[in-house]
């Protein structure tokens, strides 16, 4: 599905993240795991094209063919459109605080896919329902929804537009411990029900126990480490991913 080779991202000639390979194969939930600073939302920003300026990537991010790094502009425009949903830490940031809900979760799900709005409408209600989040909510601006609330509207919208490939960067971590349980059990379903590929960025080894199948340490930058949960688990191969599995307890 992605298969990523030597990414390599340079900030003002510091080394950001450094030939970092792997992949995340179709149809399972890969987490990327490492400490705070460890290059993980910078590895999401070049595999999205939306590097901050003055940042170079260089290697290979194949995803349906196609180089991620090297597409233009509009090209990786059309493949996020088409391939591509994300989910970032801080969902009120996502929205527009002025425009109200509905509109907005149109532009993410019904526009992209092509439904009218009314088709939108039904298909969305219908979404929402099975969220437990009320109807009403389309009428609201996002600042009169909670943060769990606004992450469950991302994941209908998801679940909506069915992305083959769904990244979420640490989605959980502005939430509480119950919301947390709770978006990482729509996230499963999304995967479970529609078979969403999912890269699940975290620096949380509960949520990776918890959601993913395969996992990805990063370390200072570096890939230290990549394999299936369950084995990673049982036999760390890294000094550093054993260290990082005692503390956990
Ligand atoms: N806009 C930026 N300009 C320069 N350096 C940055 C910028 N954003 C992040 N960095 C640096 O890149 C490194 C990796 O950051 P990041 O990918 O955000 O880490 P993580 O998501 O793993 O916490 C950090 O050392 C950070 O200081
Ligand atoms: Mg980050």
């Amino acid at each position: 599905m992605l298969k990523v080779d030597h990414l390599s991202i340079e900030i003002g000639g510091k080394q950001i993240v450094d030939k970092s390979s792997f992949f995340v194969p179709r149809g399972k939930i890969t987490s990327i795991i490492g400490e705070s600073g460890s290059g993980k939302s910078m590895t999401v920003s070049a595999l999205l094209g939306i590097l901050p300026p003055g940042a170079k990537a260089t290697g290979k991010a194949v995803f349906n063919g196609k180089n991620l790094i090297a597409v233009s502009d509009k090209e990786m425009g059309e493949i996020r459109k088409a391939h591509l949903f994300t989910i970032f830490q801080d969902a009120a940031n996502s929205f527009n605080s002025s425009v109200k809900m509905r509109h907005q979760l149109y532009e993410f799900s019904g526009r992209r896919t092509g439904d009218s709005s009314q088709q939108f409408q039904m298909k969305m209600k219908a979404i929402l329902d099975e969220l437990g989040l009320s109807a009403e909510i389309v009428e609201q601006y996002p600042f009169e929804l909670s943060g769990g609330m606004l992450q469950r509207c991302m994941i209908a919208c998801a679940l909506y537009v069915e992305p083959d490939l769904l990244i979420a960067d640490e989605p959980t971590s502005a939430l509480d411990m119950v919301l947390q349980q709770e978006f990482i059990g729509l996230l499963k379903r999304l995967n479970e029900k529609q078979g969403t590929t999912i890269l699940l960025i975290t620096h949380d080894l509960d949520i990776v126990a918890e959601a993913a199948h395969e996992m990805i340490v990063m370390r200072q930058g570096e890939v230290v480490e990549t394999g299936n949960v369950m084995t990673v688990f049982e036999r760390p191969e890294h000094p550093y991913t054993r260290r990082l599995l005692e503390s956990r307890f």
